[in-house]
């Protein structure tokens, strides 16, 4: 009991000092400039859930909610409250346009630099259009991603929600990530779009990945996950827990140390429907003669792999009036041969 009010007590300590360093900032001017031809937008809006519109205001030249500034503006701008942390949030949209043009590929830059923006809750979106036979890979320096269901949030509030473009008005959720885990690249085609949120107590000022432009991939996305040592990952289907688009494929890579071996168990799935074509999981798992090793997804599936290997997802041609649903939750646990005489 006394260890319990010990903690609460520090907790309480801690959120009175970041209220002071917090009041001590109140009333600052900010100014954003965006460049022309920058083709960045920024949105400063309530935040959920939205407390009484009274409360606080964005003031410049009167008040201003929500505050919009486009590429080629220069915004200046502050808060009525002390604490506008706990009233708004900031989108900062950048459009990269590969269709007319090369891609300004390589490091992501968080822009407009976090040092220029007021402290609160950031989301900055960047939304790269290609051409359709156009491989986008999005590479992640350390920390790796670590995938969560759609709902679940990440411990330190940084979260990583990653889309694919399939045609012009149709986005496919490849999934939401926290910032400790296994996956080192997404592969895509013809176009991204990626969410980098930032909580306002979290002081990470750069992206963390880098674009890059590859040849087509011939399928929806490519998942690379690599284990340094023993582990386990959880990775889902695109569009989880809703259903696998139709008739796409799409692939995990794992990486994995030559001395450990890896078990692949499916957590939980659903099948559709098909009229065409046989729903199925394919392995590429080195040594083996049968290669592709093709499975369904209620068969035992492999343990014990030695080496790198990739897990394909096919879907099929569903029948239109009863479509079903397809989808896969499945983990890699990557530990120490656990029995000798079992290959
Ligand atoms: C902004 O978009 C235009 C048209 O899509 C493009 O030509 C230009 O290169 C883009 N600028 C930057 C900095 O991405
Ligand atoms: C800011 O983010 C934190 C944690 O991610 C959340 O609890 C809080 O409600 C957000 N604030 C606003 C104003 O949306
Ligand atoms: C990442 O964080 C979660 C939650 O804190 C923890 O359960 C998990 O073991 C961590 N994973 C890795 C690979 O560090
Ligand atoms: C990010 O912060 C670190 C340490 O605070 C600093 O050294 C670095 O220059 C900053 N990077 C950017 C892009 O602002
Ligand atoms: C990536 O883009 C550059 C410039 O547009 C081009 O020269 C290169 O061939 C592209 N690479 C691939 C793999 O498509
Ligand atoms: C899967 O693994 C096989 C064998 O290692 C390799 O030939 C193939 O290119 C891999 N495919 C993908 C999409 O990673
Ligand atoms: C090892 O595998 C063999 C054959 O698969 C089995 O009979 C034996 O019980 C296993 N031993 C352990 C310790 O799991």
């Amino acid at each position: 009991m006394a260890g319990l009010n010990c903690g609460v007590m520090v907790a309480l300590l801690g959120v009175l000092l970041l209220g002071a360093a917090r009041l001590a900032r109140g009333g600052e001017t900010y100014e954003i400039a965006l460049p022309h031809g920058s083709n960045i937008t920024v949105l400063i809006k309530p935040g959920v859930p939205t407390l009484p519109a009274n409360v606080c205001h964005i003031i410049s030249k009167g008040w201003v909610t929500p505050l919009s500034i486009k590429a080629g503006e220069t915004v200046v701008f502050s808060f009525s409250c002390q604490d506008p942390q706990n009233h708004f949030v900031i989108e900062i949209q950048k459009n990269i346009d590969c269709m007319s043009g090369p891609c300004p590929f390589g490091e992501v830059h968080l822009q407009p630099s976090t040092s220029v923006l007021p402290t609160l809750n950031r989301t900055f979106i960047w939304d790269v259009k290609a051409n359709k036979n156009i491989g986008l890979e999005l590479q992640f320096s350390l920390p790796r991603l670590r995938q969560i269901r759609w709902g679940e949030s990440c411990p330190d509030g940084v979260t990583h929600s990653i889309s694919s473009r399939v045609d012009t008005t149709t986005m496919v959720r490849i999934g939401t990530f926290c910032s400790n885990g296994t996956v080192s690249r997404i592969k895509m085609q013809e176009g991204v779009k990626m969410a980098l949120d930032l909580p306002w107590f979290h002081n990470r000022n750069v992206s963390g990945f880098s674009i890059t432009n590859r040849s087509s991939i011939k399928r929806l996305c490519i998942i690379e996950s690599v284990f340094e040592d023993e582990g386990s990952a959880t990775l889902m289907s695109a569009n989880y827990p809703d259903g696998f688009p139709e008739d796409e494929l799409m692939t995990w890579q794992f990486i994995i140390p030559a001395h450990l071996r890896a078990i692949v168990s499916f957590l939980q799935f659903s099948v559709s429907n098909c009229v065409k074509k046989e729903e199925r999981v394919e392995y590429c798992i080195p040594g083996s003669t049968t290669n592709p090793e093709v499975f369904k997804l209620k068969d035992e599936q492999p343990g014990n792999i030695a080496g790198n290997f990739n897990l394909s997802l096919q879907g099929c041609d569903q029948d239109a009036q009863n479509p079903g649903i397809l989808r896969l939750q499945f983990q890699v646990l990557v530990q120490h041969p656990q029995n000798e005489s079992s290959k």
